[in-house]
């Protein structure tokens, strides 16, 4: 794991955006997996950006989104579909023909997961997954005790994950309980993996993933075994790793504004 310390949250997040970047401007047919949460929210907003200053040809792109609530329509203004939609589809000029996201809406959810992983294969596999992390470790909706072996399935939320994501919904709104989400062992077969966190809640889950032991207890800590992962921190999330020297400025990322 290449693990990029950085100075602050702004130039964490712009290096992250900057590896999603070069990515699409080295192979505009890229393979590229989404994530949602706050985090990605900045990250967006940087690309978005970076798309206004140095414009990339992104209609050739094919994505696969990490995870979907389950019970919202597909226009849902708290879906992830929506989310993606307004945050990033339309204003990269992504097309849109080429996204895939999870149906949390249809009757029968195992068969739409075992369809997105034949998707997944149809379309060569992902060569660019990008990631948040929970603060309980998870990757996707993939909560602590889920195989590592695991695919894209239907998936139960813990409380903390309940709690965290409270945020985003209105007080008495609906919010869901269950998702669906690619499994540990979809993410890992991206060729390569960005993660992005931020923030002090993330730091104990950061330690964990990098220093503790490989455990399905924590399920980000799959990512020990990835051969091309990258860790792109800012200082607070980084905070409990008792090794940070080796890290800081180890694995430079271009700044693309500089
Ligand atoms: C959400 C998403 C994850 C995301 C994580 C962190 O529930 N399913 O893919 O990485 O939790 O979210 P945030 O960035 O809001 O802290």
């Amino acid at each position: 794991m290449k693990i990029h310390l950085c100075d602050s949250r702004e130039e964490a997040t712009r290096s992250a955006a900057a590896l999603v970047y070069q990515q699409v401007a080295a192979k505009p047919c890229s393979v590229l997996g989404w994530a949602t949460g706050g985090t990605m929210d900045a990250l967006y907003s940087e690309l978005v950006l970076l798309q206004q200053q140095r414009p990339l040809y992104w209609r050739e792109l094919v994505s696969f989104n990490l995870d979907e609530y389950v019970g919202l329509s597909t226009d849902h203004p708290k879906s992830y579909r929506f989310y993606m939609r307004h945050r990033v589809f339309i204003p990269l000029g992504i097309n849109e023909d080429c996204t895939h996201l999870l149906r949390g809406d249809v009757s029968d959810l195992d068969d739409a997961c075992m369809a997105y992983e034949r998707a997944i294969a149809e379309a060569g596999g992902i060569d660019f997954q990008l990631l948040g992390i929970g603060e309980n470790g998870h990757i996707g909706f993939n909560e602590p005790g889920s195989s590592m072996d695991s695919r894209t399935r239907f998936t139960r939320l813990t409380l903390q994950t309940i709690e965290a994501n409270q945020r985003f919904f209105a007080p008495g709104e609906f919010q869901p309980h269950t998702a669906l989400t690619m499994g540990i062992k979809t993410i890992l077969e991206a060729r390569q993996i960005v993660m992005l966190a931020l923030g002090a809640k993330k730091s104990a889950a950061v330690a964990a993933m990098v220093e503790g032991p490989l455990s399905e207890l924590c399920p980000a800590s799959a990512l020990q075994m990835h051969p091309a992962t990258t860790l792109v921190l800012d200082p607070d999330a980084a905070q409990s790793l008792t090794q940070q020297n080796n890290h800081r400025r180890a694995h430079p990322i271009k700044d693309l504004k500089a």
